[in-house]
């Protein structure tokens, strides 16, 4: 795609962690990229240091999508635009617990607004942000993207499954819109320059970032949540992919969209890499690549923890033609040497 002819992508949250990568992988794909964010919980830093990757530079309007009328505003202004992808949510579980409202408030007006706007505007091609959450406790492994999505155990797991059914019932109600959902399984690594990675604010509720954090000396040491689960140590076990190999799938799934002889009005694809390790193998693997041993200690299991969840990948081979193509050790290696280098700058 040359500069003549590139397509225009709205990336909405798109400071965020997996957003910033896929901004960075949409550039070096020759899209020009319009960020909309606004900066709740990242940062306009991501913006210059995705320019630094890709040596272009995304436009960055920094808006609050609840304000219906600014979001309105926004999309009018950037309507030659062939696809929007939506990131732009809250997503801490435990927080979502704590505040329900502002998760639904947040999440489902800032999709709605995007949606009423492209509807009036006639932009019709939209990838959603959603996870592996709606699986709830799924009955059979690996997960299918057609098991039976169940009511998750959080209200932010409960805003991915309705805002996927606001998507569902919006489409069914129109002939010319068409959306991919894409389901996360649990994204981590970083950026291999260093530059961009994933920064929780507070404590995090990820394994990821609290194991490289307390390696780091941020955190005392990493809680595991129950040994006790039916699995090989007891840990329990889930897909972890790496955040570039996510936004690689976000590339394909815009260009199916794009594409009028493969798209279809709407379709869901799961994003992991069909294996699946426990909190034990995560631990084992992160010392092997660090050289360095992690304080942790066994404590109780989280509320809402499955013992199992892992991906069937065969669809988004299948029709995205995409596989994830890192392992758990570049994964873990990328995620560790952004935590060394942004602890180094803020020394
Ligand atoms: N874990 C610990 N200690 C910690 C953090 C996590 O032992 O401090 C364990 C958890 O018990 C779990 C595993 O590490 O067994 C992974 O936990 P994460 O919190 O990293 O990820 P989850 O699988 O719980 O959650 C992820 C996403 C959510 C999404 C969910 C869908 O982060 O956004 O998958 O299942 F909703």
């Amino acid at each position: 795609m040359n500069k003549a002819t590139a397509s225009k992508v709205i990336v909405t949250g798109g400071c965020g962690y997996i957003g910033s990568h896929t901004v960075i992988e949409l550039q070096q794909s020759g899209f020009d990229v319009i960020v909309v964010d606004d900066l709740s919980n990242s940062s306009a830093e991501t913006i210059d240091r995705s320019v630094q990757i890709t040596g272009k530079s995304p436009v960055f309007v920094n808006l609050d999508l609840k304000d219906e009328k600014a979001c309105y505003s926004f999309f009018k202004e950037h309507q030659e635009a062939s696809g929007v992808i939506h990131f732009a949510a809250h997503k801490a579980v435990g927080e979502s617990v704590q505040k329900p409202l502002m998760y639904y408030q947040n999440n489902f007006f800032s999709l709605i607004n995007c949606l009423s706007a492209m509807h009036e505007l006639e932009m019709n091609n939209f990838i959603f942000s959603s996870s592996a959450t709606v699986y709830g406790t799924p009955e059979t492994l690996p997960i299918t993207e057609s098991e039976q999505t169940q009511r998750p155990f959080s209200p932010y797991g409960n805003t991915k499954k309705v805002a996927e059914e606001i998507l569902e019932d919006f489409i069914d109600s129109t002939d010319k819109f068409a959306a991919i959902s894409l389901r996360y399984f649990n994204p981590i690594g970083a950026h291999d320059s260093g530059l961009i990675g994933e920064l929780p604010s507070g404590i995090p509720n990820n394994l990821m970032p609290y194991i490289t954090q307390t390696a780091a000396g941020v955190r005392e040491k990493l809680m595991i949540f129950g040994n006790d689960y039916p699995t090989k140590d007891g840990t329990p076990i889930r897909d972890y992919i790496h955040v570039v190999d996510l936004a690689k799938a976000h590339v394909v799934a815009i260009q199916r969209l794009l594409d009028k002889k493969k798209k279809k009005n709407y379709e869901i694809f799961n994003l992991g890499t069909g294996i699946g390790y426990s909190v034990m193998d995560v631990i084992q693997t992160f010392e092997e690549v660090s050289g360095q041993k992690l304080n942790y200690e066994i404590t109780d299991r989280r509320p809402g923890d499955v013992p199992f969840l892992f991906a069937s990948t065969d669809l988004a081979k299948e029709k995205l033609g995409w596989v994830a193509e890192k392992n758990l050790s570049e994964m873990i290696s990328s995620s560790w040497e952004w935590e060394r280098n942004f602890r180094n700058k803020n020394k």
